[in-house]
């Protein structure tokens, strides 16, 4: 049988005067009213250890939303234990019997846990409303298309011959998988140890020290939907701990979301280790981006303002796909400027539960300092930049930076090729006449490959930059902006220094988790 191909899950608006929005305000006062203790999940079981991590809203470092024990050595070695006891019965379940827990979670989610969850989001990511929608709805879709993919794969057989019988069969990796998201997204952070689990894995998941409580809303949603313990072990830890994991001889897979540094501090400890391992680990990863957005002389000048300050400004900046370099034509700056500003102007930054604010704050003090350090080195490089806009930043109640425009005349420097991670928007404004000169530039400048748009009505201009770009972006965006990539529709990832491309949502994602089997009768 099939699964009927599924719909993305429609967003919620919470427009003003609705009953959407007011249920919403009163989840928000019931979670900012409690302070919720979050244990460890392991084999199914709470675990409390006593070591603990507060877990503070980053618009207001006063409100304390949840207390989180972290895992020791011995938590994490037990659960390692637990996932592996778990293996052989998941393993060999039939697809659609894992396929129907997730798809339980995905209506769990999307329905009676909507409203929860969207407030945990918002406080605890400072999300928007609108934010945390396109969030939760990308852990829902992730879910509904993940069995779907998973349906799709275990269908595909080999060739047959005569007096011979051939078969796949679609085993998951021998060993564990080792599941570590970013705080940026909640549906990230769903989708990293349950991808694997789809088509048969069992995972070990480390969620973000800054947003554990998000996370543990989808590990309690698993548990509802009737995941059986040890499949998904939920783990918080300190990082230095990670060598335990990835020293593990059924250590079998790496599913990552991140920093650039990080990954290759992980793929450097696994390939230490690589001789311990029964296999060699799958590793797959979303690391960086240095996103931009190029404008063509024939552009739609509002249609690319618009873009540009959703794209790099929305969410504060923190999407591994937002904007940060910008290139306009010299004919078209002045214009463009006027109406970028007009628009800035609107921009209102502060806490998000004031359903009016644009932008939330900065995650952590480590984050924000980080972002205030590329405003400050541009303001003592005046010979290079020129801060046109923002610049500002304040974290005496909560961690904000206001959204921040930057000039520079060097389309190769350090605000131009090095991930900020914030609100920081560099500009370079090119002559009319070195278009095929400024593709280069935006191709070879920056090491990563993440998203980038083209803005142009000229067909000539579109066709020129789909190919100087091709390795530019694995996510490449005619004339939208670069960011809010739908499950099924645009697969997501870029290679480079921005990871290895497997396509989050997509079946090639879910093929990296399988170790196929072919089995010849010969009758
Ligand atoms: N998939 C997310 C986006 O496209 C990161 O913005």
């Amino acid at each position: 049988w099939r699964i009927e191909k599924p719909k993305n899950e429609p967003f919620l608006e919470f427009r003003p005067g609705t009953k959407e929005r007011e249920l919403l305000k009163k989840k928000l006062e019931e979670v900012k009213s409690k302070t919720v203790e979050i244990p460890l999940i392991i084999g199914g079981k709470e675990v409390k250890t006593g070591e603990t991590v507060e877990i503070r809203a980053p618009h207001d470092k006063d409100a304390v939303l949840a207390v989180a024990h972290l895992a020791g050595e011995e938590e994490i070695r037990d659960a390692i234990e637990k996932a592996l006891d778990a293996w052989t019965k998941w393993s060999e379940m039939e697809w659609y019997h894992r396929a129907s827990v997730f798809l339980k979670a995905a209506d769990l989610l999307a329905g009676p846990y909507r409203l929860e969850a969207d407030a945990v989001i918002m406080l605890n990511h400072s999300k928007t409303p609108w934010e945390a929608e396109i969030d939760l709805a990308e852990l829902v879709d992730f879910w509904r298309f993940g069995a779907y993919y998973a349906r799709f794969i275990f269908e595909q057989q080999p060739e047959q011959a005569p007096g011979e019988l051939n078969r796949v069969e679609w085993r998951p990796l021998e060993g564990f998988v080792f599941a570590v998201p970013p705080f940026n997204f909640f549906s990230i952070g769903g989708n990293l140890p349950t991808a694997p689990a789809l088509v048969g894995n069992v995972s070990i998941w480390k969620p973000s020290r800054w947003v554990i409580y998000s996370n543990y809303i989808i590990m309690r949603i698993l548990m509802e939907a009737g995941l059986p313990p040890g499949v998904v072990n939920f783990v918080p830890f300190n990082t230095k701990y990670s060598s335990i994991v990835l020293s593990h001889p059924d250590f079998a897979g790496l599913h990552f979301t991140g920093s650039y540094s990080t990954f290759v501090r992980l793929w450097k400890m696994i390939a230490q280790n690589l001789d311990k391992y029964r296999n060699f680990p799958r590793i797959v990863g979303e690391t960086g981006g240095k996103d931009f957005i190029v404008v063509h002389p024939s552009a739609d000048i509002t249609e690319a303002v618009v873009a540009t300050i959703r794209g790099a400004f929305e969410y504060q900046g923190q999407k591994c796909s937002a904007a940060s370099r910008l290139f306009v034509p010299k004919s078209m700056w002045p214009r463009f400027w006027e109406a970028m500003k007009a628009e800035l102007d609107k921009v209102k930054v502060g806490p998000v539960d004031d359903f009016t604010v644009f932008m939330g704050a900065i995650i952590s003090e480590e984050q924000f300092r980080k972002i205030v350090s590329y405003i400050e080195y541009a303001k003592q490089h005046p010979e290079e930049y020129q801060i046109i806009y923002g610049g500002k930043y304040d974290d005496s109640k909560g961690y904000f930076i206001w959204p921040t425009v930057v000039l520079t005349n060097n389309p190769k420097g350090k605000l131009m090729t090095e991930e900020i991670f914030g609100p920081v928007l560099t500009v370079y404004v090119y002559d009319d006449d070195k278009y095929d000169e400024i593709l280069w530039v935006v191709d070879k400048a920056a090491p990563y490959g993440l998203t980038g748009s083209v803005f142009a009505k000229d067909r000539e201009a579109i066709l020129k930059a789909e190919k100087a770009l091709r390795y530019a972006a694995g996510n490449f965006y005619i004339n939208d902006k670069p960011t809010g990539s739908i499950v099924a529709r645009q697969p997501f990832g870029g290679a480079r220094w921005s990871g290895t491309n497997d396509k989050a949502g997509w079946f090639t994602n879910l093929l990296r988790w399988l170790n196929p089997r072919s089995i010849k009768e010969t009758l």
